[in-house]
């Protein structure tokens, strides 16, 4: 069977319209057109849209288990992530697959550990307190673009290691630049590949690599800086005394293309997922009220419940990354359906995470239900799941708490308008329209 057999075949309905009009209805209603295509045609259905092609939706449990512990050799993660390539440059661990996928993860996985982030938790204390002390008094404003700050900073200080205010300054002006692309649809068009021409520099591809060249030069210099200096706490240093089995450590180039993945994987998912927690939490009053209790005066934000279940709820209704994806390097079949060489599967948290049969009332947030529940990795997993699943997880759960415990533990806050925000795309995530506008009270 060939690949686009599979989506002529009867076992694997989809939806019929053309990629074009696919496309304007996944960027203008994602929730509503996985929803709709999940009603009408079940677990397993196909969409076509013009940036990621064709694809095979899965929304069945018994599929994700199948897909997440299944050989990732067949299950290719490195290849559905392609489109990044432009940004985080071929020896990213996001873009391989197999034995080098695994010899870059195992080298970037030491510094991620939970007990690691205990070190990082007073400069993601002061960077939220910094940045809280700018937000205007009594003005309407967006959280997005102090949550993006507040994320940014983290990564600049903990993972890059400047603690310099200068070398902060530089890094946050060329990256956010390049970063900020990832979020327009200016980068979409600059990074289609037949869109890929110069026109005299003038092009949005040529543009984009000139600012890529710009953050590039920082980032070198700034290992460059590690190297001379010595370790210190930062995640760089980690991975510059890092080596593999054969005792060979991460080139330069390796380096920079695994700082960019951090970078990209970590900013604007851990930013949006906070601003859907700063939206549900707001606008559900007895929740916040019960949150701003616990939060407040409390030590470690690590050790809430009543926080930890909040979190689990918002990333449960929102998954900033709402389906990953795997391309067969061979056939598999799943559940009695044959997929050929080529066939992109996703398995789709959104779609799972609204199950009612495992999430009873799956539209209502309500996160008592993860008070006494232990969550199961294939159905819930917000962050991906088998050999690659997210590798900043601890990481950015534990930022999110702290953010959060600070700014309700020291602020009141109420939204611009009522009722949870509607849901729009931000090239790879589902993020809030208008990034939750609020209001700061007394
Ligand atoms: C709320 C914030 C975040 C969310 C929702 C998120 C979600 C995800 C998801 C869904 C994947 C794909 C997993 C898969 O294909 O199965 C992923 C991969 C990854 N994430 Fe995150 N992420 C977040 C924050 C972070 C942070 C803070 C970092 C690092 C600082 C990070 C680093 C990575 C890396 C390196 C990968 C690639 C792993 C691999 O391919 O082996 N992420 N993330």
């Amino acid at each position: 069977m060939t690949t686009d057999a599979v989506f002529d075949s009867p076992a694997v309905p989809g939806v019929p319209l053309p990629a074009f009009v696919q496309t304007l209805l996944w960027a203008g209603w994602p929730m509503e057109f996985l929803e709709r295509a999940q009603e009408r045609y079940g677990d397993v259905f196909h969409i076509h849209t013009l940036l990621f092609g064709k694809e095979v939706v899965l929304a069945h449990p018994e599929d994700v288990k199948e897909v997440f512990t299944g050989d990732p050799d067949q299950l290719r993660a490195g290849e559905a992530n392609q489109p990044l390539e432009p940004l985080v440059g071929p020896r990213s661990v996001l873009l391989l697959d197999g034995p080098e996928h695994l010899r870059q993860r195992r080298l970037l996985l030491p510094p991620f550990h939970g007990e690691r982030m205990l070190k990082y938790a007073a400069v993601m204390r002061e960077t939220t307190a910094e940045d809280l002390a700018r937000w205007p008094r009594g003005a309407v404003f967006s959280l997005h673009p102090h949550m993006q700050r507040v994320t940014l900073d983290i990564i600049l200080r903990t993972i890059f290691g400047a603690e310099d205010p200068r070398d902060l300054t530089d890094l946050r002006a060329a990256l956010s630049k390049v970063l900020d692309r990832l979020g327009s649809a200016f980068s979409t068009i600059a990074t289609i590949p037949p869109l890929r021409f110069h026109l005299g520099g003038f092009s949005p591809w040529a543009i984009f690599q000139r600012e890529m060249a710009a953050a590039d030069k920082l980032v070198y210099a700034r290992i460059a800086k590690r190297r001379a200096e010595g370790p210190r706490e930062d995640v760089l240093s980690l991975l510059l005394s890092a080596t593999d089995e054969e005792g060979k450590p991460l080139t330069d180039p390796e380096l920079r293309d695994e700082l960019m993945t951090l970078l990209v994987a970590g900013h604007e998912t851990t930013a949006t997922m906070l601003c859907w927690a700063f939206d549900l939490i707001l606008s559900h009053p007895a929740v916040r009220d019960r949150l701003v209790e616990e939060v407040t005066g409390a030590e470690d934000p690590q050790r809430l419940p009543y926080l930890d279940a909040v979190l689990k709820e918002v990333l449960r209704m929102r998954p900033v990354i709402p389906a990953v994806g795997r391309r067969l390097s061979a056939p598999l079949t799943l559940r009695g359906r044959h997929y050929p060489t080529g066939t992109l599967l996703v398995p789709s948290s959104y779609l799972v995470h609204h199950n009612p049969e495992v999430y009873p009332d799956p539209k209502v947030f309500r996160p008592e239900r993860f008070l006494d529940r232990k969550s199961d990795p294939y159905t819930f997993f917000p962050f991906g799941g088998g050999v690659r699943r997210c590798l900043g997880m601890a990481f950015a759960q534990f930022e999110m708490k702290v953010v959060l415990a600070e700014v309700f533990g020291r602020v009141k806050l109420k939204k611009a308008r009522p009722g949870p925000a509607k849901v729009t795309v931000r090239v790879f995530t589902f993020a809030p329209e208008k990034g939750v506008e609020v209001v700061l009270e007394g």
